[in-house]
């Protein structure tokens, strides 16, 4: 693997940084042209241990390189020192995925979100629940290599896209706020769009008016807010518990 070819790909693939994101992406289906290791020994002994089920797969595709080229490869390299290329999947069969009716897991939406750590986390927590996926408004990049980093290469068990809020998906649009009814009293059916406010200033104008149903979680009144992507990880609890077809 050359530095030319690596970065020719890098371009337009998706970078999986560690052991955990490139397991996750190949047991997902992710087509990865290429991955690398610093020991691949030491990487198929994790697959041993850790991942049996793609260990072979690994086999085939793991090559070893020397530290100062995986050090150029990846800026930042995980403890785990293995890192791959991804080909990211196609808009429209995302976007197809969205649309599909009817629906058996909600869609999850993060309206303007900016924190790329708490985007990872929603697109694992997502990956969890085995929603239909996670749309983020606004400028984000939610195939951010921070964002990949943080869903532990669970980008491939979901749909993730980034839209604006006239192109939702169809459904029921709930709206998490603490000023919202308390969804406790509220059974959340499995074609649901809940929707989640950004870090600094909650829900937009726009997806408010697009709204169906405002929904809070349960909080005491001193409590200003939770974070989101507790707030996405507690909704999914609630619809989990209230729905036949969750894992
Ligand atoms: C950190 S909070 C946003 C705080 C922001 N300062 C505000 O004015 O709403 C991020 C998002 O998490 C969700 N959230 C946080 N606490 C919540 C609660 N108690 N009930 C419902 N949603 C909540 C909301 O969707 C909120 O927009």
């Amino acid at each position: 693997m050359t530095l030319a070819s690596w970065n020719r790909l890098a371009e337009t693939a998706v970078l999986l940084d560690g052991f955990h994101a490139l397991k996750h992406a190949v047991r997902f289906g992710a087509e990865v042209p290429v991955a690398v290791a610093l020991d691949r020994e030491a990487a198929l002994a994790l697959a041993d241990e850790l991942a049996p089920d793609v260990r072979d797969a690994l086999d085939a595709l793991l090559t070893e390189v020397p530290e100062p080229t995986y050090r150029s490869l990846v800026p930042r390299p995980h403890p785990t020192a293995v890192a791959a290329l991804a080909v990211r999947p196609s808009r429209a069969a995302g976007l197809g995925k969205l649309a599909h009716t009817p629906r058996t897991a909600p869609v999850v939406v993060l309206d303007n979100p900016r924190n790329l750590g708490n985007a990872g986390a929603v697109i694992r927590l997502a990956a969890g629940f085995g929603v239909t996926g996670v749309v983020t408004t606004g400028t984000l990049d939610p195939w951010h290599p921070t964002v990949v980093r943080g869903g532990a290469g669970l980008h491939f068990a979901t749909v993730v896209e980034r839209l604006t809020v006239p192109e939702l998906p169809p459904g029921p649009l709930f709206a998490l706020d603490p000023e919202g009814d308390d969804i406790r009293g509220v059974k959340l059916p499995d074609d649901a769009v809940l929707a989640f406010g950004s870090e600094r200033s909650g829900l937009s104008a726009e997806l408010r008016a697009r709204t169906d149903h405002l929904l809070s979680l349960p909080m005491r009144p001193q409590v200003s807010s939770y974070n989101l992507a507790t707030s996405v990880a507690m909704t999914l609890y609630h619809w989990s518990a209230g729905s036949p077809s969750a894992p």
